[in-house]
């Protein structure tokens, strides 16, 4: 029987590449964070490496229920993995497209229900929640864990005979978040709670924005329809942070809009990181770049 380990699950996401220079920034420029607040959390991949605690948000409810399981609730995910990997993935470590599929679309039932429902600690406590919250949990590991092993899979370096786990060698793990809940609202409305207000007066914090990319136009992990992101919105609010001496950190795409908007403002400065990622084979892996934008108090 094939097994999980919740402690390691799959670290999806590019910002882990980029970490180390986004901490060497915030060095550079004398901020030592002692807590970091982070609307678009995703799979966490800068601030999981940061080691303090997280005051995380994800609009997509199923990113939530992932990382308050995972912190909360461990036994939980714990055993609804090992449930998953003993029913449907095979010897070779494949789950079949018809069982994706299944997972595919109970992951959108659990988006659509819970997209304007803000779930709350409380929710962790009640067992029908509870199980509602392990199905959004688990199909997106199902699903991201697919997309990953397919990214590998295409690529002729990895061994494709070889069975892997989602704590096997192809998976970086993921550290913690402080035990913070994550909360699944909208990015303003995280930003206006009592919460991160009451953070945004301690001098320790820093926000950590990594938003939906221009061109994406939507959820970074799912194609339910919603409004378009509002890039114009997230600017004015970063420009305010800014005028309160908030000390924030962006990153973005490296595109025309983003250069647009951030570039030659007095109240942020821009510049590209770049980062390679890519097949392990050194004449196709690719340099990319991205924005790295902060704040400049006036
Ligand atoms: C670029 S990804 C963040 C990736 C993350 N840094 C990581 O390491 O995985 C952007 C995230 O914003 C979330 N998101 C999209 N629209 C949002 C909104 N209006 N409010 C809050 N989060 C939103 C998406 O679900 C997605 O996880």
């Amino acid at each position: 029987m094939a097994s999980s380990d919740c402690a390691s699950p799959p670290y999806i996401g590019k910002k882990a590449t980029i970490a180390p220079q986004l901490s060497a920034a915030l060095a550079a420029r004398g901020w030592t964070p002692t807590q970091l607040v982070e609307p678009f959390i995703g799979m966490g991949g800068f601030s999981r490496t940061l080691g303090i605690p997280v005051i995380g948000n994800d609009a997509d409810p199923a990113i939530s229920a992932f990382h308050n399981l995972r912190q909360f609730r461990s036994e939980l995910l714990k055993m609804g993995c090992d449930d998953f990997f003993a029913k449907y993935v095979d010897a070779d470590g494949r789950v079949e497209p018809h069982t994706f599929a299944v997972h595919e679309a109970a992951l959108q039932q659990f988006r659509e229900k819970f997209i304007n429902t803000p779930v709350s600690p409380a929710h962790l406590n009640d067992p029908a929640s509870q199980a509602s919250l392990l199905t959004g949990a688990i199909c997106l590991l199902t699903k991201l864990q697919w997309s990953f092993r397919s990214a590998f899979w295409n690529h002729r370096s990895i061994d494709k005979t070889k069975k892997h786990s989602w704590s096997g060698g192809i998976t970086k793990t993921m550290g913690d978040l402080g035990y913070n809940f994550v909360w699944n609202l909208s990015w303003e409305d995280f930003l206006k709670s009592e919460i991160v207000q009451r953070a945004l007066r301690d001098s320790g914090t820093v926000v950590y924005m990594d938003p939906v990319y221009f061109g994406t136009n939507g959820y970074y992990y799912y194609s339910i329809k919603v409004k378009p992101f509002d890039h114009d919105a997230l600017q004015a609010t970063a420009r305010a942070l800014s005028a309160a001496n908030i000390k924030w950190m962006m990153s973005y795409n490296d595109c025309a809009p983003a250069w647009k908007l951030y570039g030659d403002q007095p109240w942020c400065t821009v510049r590209r990181v770049c980062y390679s990622r890519g097949p392990l084979v050194t004449s196709t892996r690719k340099v990319e770049s991205e924005l790295l934008i902060m704040a400049v108090f006036q």
